[in-house]
């Protein structure tokens, strides 16, 4: 393929999610496609200048856990009702120091050099939906990690900031990775669902044949996070390595089915959730709906919630009614991957819609490392001014540049 040089990029995305385990960056090759015609990216429109990618070539991808206290003061951010605001200035810059080491790290390992960063950043606080506050109804998201000081250090433009302008342009600013999964996993004749499992659980369910407009996709509930808070709790560990405590406990089905119950699992898509739905308040709320029972019976119930909010979701907005849409395949991909207890359930759980699991890992794209490629591919979009929120997606009333431009 003849792709004019000018036209390809190396761009390092550099991902942190709400599991506030680490820092996830992908260096990653994206070059335009020659015409317009070959392209298959049509996710957000072309309005801007050249066309949409064409390729995406993951080179390399590196995992820089948080140092033990600084991911106790995130989490300790995310779940304050007050902060020091020195605190959360200094986590800022302290961020983009540790952001700016992981990409200089995963250059030097894999002998590359980035010319564009897109940073997701950390998220501290995400409220998709419109509240009122000081009598006017705000939505907001707030993602930390100070770009200047990565561009400064990285020597290279940094976009940041994706989810503001999806608020702005009227959606829930989430979820932002279906511009990924459509690119690379429509297909003509299957139907796909794509789940990733981080933190927060959430799913891009992509029609065989489907255009972006076609998409549907929305957080499912948590992931990790409930399993990783039970799992600290109970266990003094930060997660539940293989899912091997869950293996050895019994699932409460009762505590499922009532958990089940919540606002959040029977509101209708898009909808997007985080440690406001799924943190602190809640975790105490399970842990006391499992009290007397086995401490492994929890993480293992904690397992099943995530895996019986997954296929009901499925069931409930994704397949339509009585099933009249076909999925085919879910291609999964986030750490809870490497639960394999987690797995295990939800292939259960699927089986009756006829669904088969599949890694993204198939497709040569690590699990852990798809949503760092996705913040490489919005920061080159950015880069050429496209737009690339999947309104579809995240319910803005229009396709937005996402981002802000921070320069070397
Ligand atoms: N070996 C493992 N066994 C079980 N769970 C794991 C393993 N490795 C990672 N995880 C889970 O994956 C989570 C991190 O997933 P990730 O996709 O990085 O989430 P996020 O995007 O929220 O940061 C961890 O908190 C943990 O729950
Ligand atoms: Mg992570």
């Amino acid at each position: 393929m003849k792709v004019a040089k000018s036209r390809s990029m190396v761009v390092a995305g550099v991902m942190s999610g709400t599991s506030a385990d680490g820092i996830n960056v992908a260096l990653v090759r994206i070059a335009e496609a020659p015409d317009a015609r070959s392209s298959s990216a049509s996710a957000a429109g072309s309005r801007g200048r050249g066309r949409p990618p064409s390729t995406i070539k993951l080179l390399g991808h590196a995992e820089f856990p948080y140092p033990r206290r600084v991911r106790r003061a995130i989490l300790e951010a995310m779940n304050a009702e007050s902060a020091a605001v020195a605190n959360l200035a200094r986590l800022n810059f302290l961020l983009g120091e540790l952001y700016a080491d992981a990409v200089l790290r995963a250059q030097q390992q894999f002998r590359l050099k980035a010319q564009l960063v897109g940073c997701h950043g950390q998220t501290l606080y995400h409220q998709g939906e419109a509240r009122l506050f000081l009598e006017r109804k705000v939505a907001s998201t707030w993602q930390t990690g100070e770009a200047a000081l990565v561009a400064a250090r990285v020597g290279v433009p940094v976009v940041s900031d994706f989810r503001p302008a999806d608020l702005a342009a009227g959606g829930k600013g989430a979820p932002l990775v279906p511009y990924l999964d459509y690119l690379l996993f429509q297909d003509p004749k299957i139907g796909r669902i794509v789940q990733n499992i981080g933190g927060i659980a959430n799913l891009t369910a992509i029609p065989a044949g489907a255009s972006a407009d076609g998409v549907v996709a929305f957080d499912t509930g948590p992931g990790n996070m409930v399993i990783d808070a039970v799992t600290e709790k109970l266990f003094g560990r930060p997660f539940d390595r293989e899912g091997k405590i869950a293996a050895s406990g019994m699932v409460l089905v009762p505590v499922v089915k009532q958990l089940l119950q919540h606002k959040f699992f029977r509101a209708k898509p898009p909808k997007t959730a985080g440690r406001e739905e799924f943190g602190r308040d809640f975790v105490l709320e399970f842990l006391n709906l499992c009290q007397g029972f086995r401490k492994e019976d929890a993480v293992a119930t904690a397992t099943a919630l995530t895996t019986r909010s997954i296929s009901e979701a499925v069931r409930k907005f994704v397949m339509g009614k009585e099933g009249s849409k076909k999925f085919g395949e879910m291609i999964l991909s986030g750490g809870g991957v490497r639960n394999s207890t987690l797995v295990g359930m939800l292939g259960e759980a699927l089986k009756p819609a006829g669904i088969r699991l599949r890694l993204s890992d198939e497709f040569g794209l690590p699990s852990e490392a798809k949503e760092a490629v996705a913040f490489a591919l919005l920061a080159y979009e950015t880069w050429n001014r496209r737009p690339s929120n999947v309104p579809a997606a995240t319910g803005a009333k229009r396709a937005a540049v996402l981002g802000k431009i921070s320069y070397a």
